[in-house]
C-alpha cells in the first residue's frame, strides 16, 4: 500500500519533471558524465532575458536538494559540441590536474548565481544574460568526455 503510494508519487514527479522539459530522470547510478550533463547542458533553450530561467532550472536539474548550489553555468550548445572540447589542446586545471580543455570557439552560456539572503529550500537565483565565452571543462573516462565544468 505504502509502496504503491510512493510509486505513484514517484511517477507523478517524473512526469512533472518531463513536462517541465528540463530533467531526464535516470534509473541507477549517475555517472560523472551524466552529472555534468544534468548540471551544465541545456541545448534546447536560449533563455535570453528570461529572469526566472535559473529559478526553474536549478530546481528541475536537482541542484537545490539539501542545499542551494551557489553558482552554476548552463551551456546552450549541442552536447556533441561540448564533448568535442575534450579533443582540444589540454591545459592545467585550477587544482593542478592536466585534464582541462578550453573550447576553441566561444559558446552560449547562462550563469546562475544564488541571490544574497536566499535560504534553502527557497533557492532564488539571478539569471545572467546569454554570454558568448570560451569555456573550460575537465574530461575523463572512456569515452573521454566532460565530467567537470571548470570555467
Ligand atoms: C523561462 O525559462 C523556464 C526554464 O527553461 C521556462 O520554463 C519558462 O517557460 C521560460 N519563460 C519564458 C517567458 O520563456
Ligand atoms: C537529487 O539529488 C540528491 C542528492 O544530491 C539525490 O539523493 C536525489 O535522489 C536526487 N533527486 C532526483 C529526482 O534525482
Ligand atoms: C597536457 O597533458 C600532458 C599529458 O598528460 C601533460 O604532460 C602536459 O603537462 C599537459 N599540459 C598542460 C598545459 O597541462
Ligand atoms: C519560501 O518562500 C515562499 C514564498 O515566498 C514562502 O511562502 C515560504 O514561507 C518560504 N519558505 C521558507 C522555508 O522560507
Amino acid at each position: 500500500m505504502a509502496l504503491k503510494k510512493s510509486l505513484i508519487l514517484f511517477l507523478m514527479l517524473a512526469l512533472m519533471l518531463l513536462v517541465l522539459g528540463c530533467f531526464e530522470a535516470s534509473l541507477g547510478q549517475e555517472t560523472k558524465a551524466m552529472r555534468f550533463q544534468r548540471q551544465h547542458i541545456d541545448s534546447n533553450n536560449f533563455p535570453n532575458g528570461n529572469a526566472t530561467y535559473c529559478n526553474v532550472m536549478m530546481v528541475c536539474r536537482n541542484m537545490t536538494w539539501g542545499r542551494c548550489k551557489e553558482i552554476n553555468t548552463f551551456v546552450h550548445e549541442p552536447l556533441s559540441a561540448v564533448e568535442a572540447i575534450c579533443s582540444e589542446k589540454n591545459r592545467t586545471c585550477i587544482k593542478g590536474m592536466k585534464n582541462c580543455y578550453q573550447s576553441r570557439y566561444p559558446m552560449s552560456i547562462t550563469v546562475c548565481r544564488l541571490r544574497r539572503g536566499s535560504r534553502h529550500p527557497n533557492c532564488t537565483y539571478t539569471t545572467s544574460p546569454i554570454i558568448q565565452q570560451h569555456i573550460t571543462v575537465a574530461c575523463a573516462g572512456v569515452p573521454y568526455v566532460p565530467v567537470h565544468f571548470e570555467s
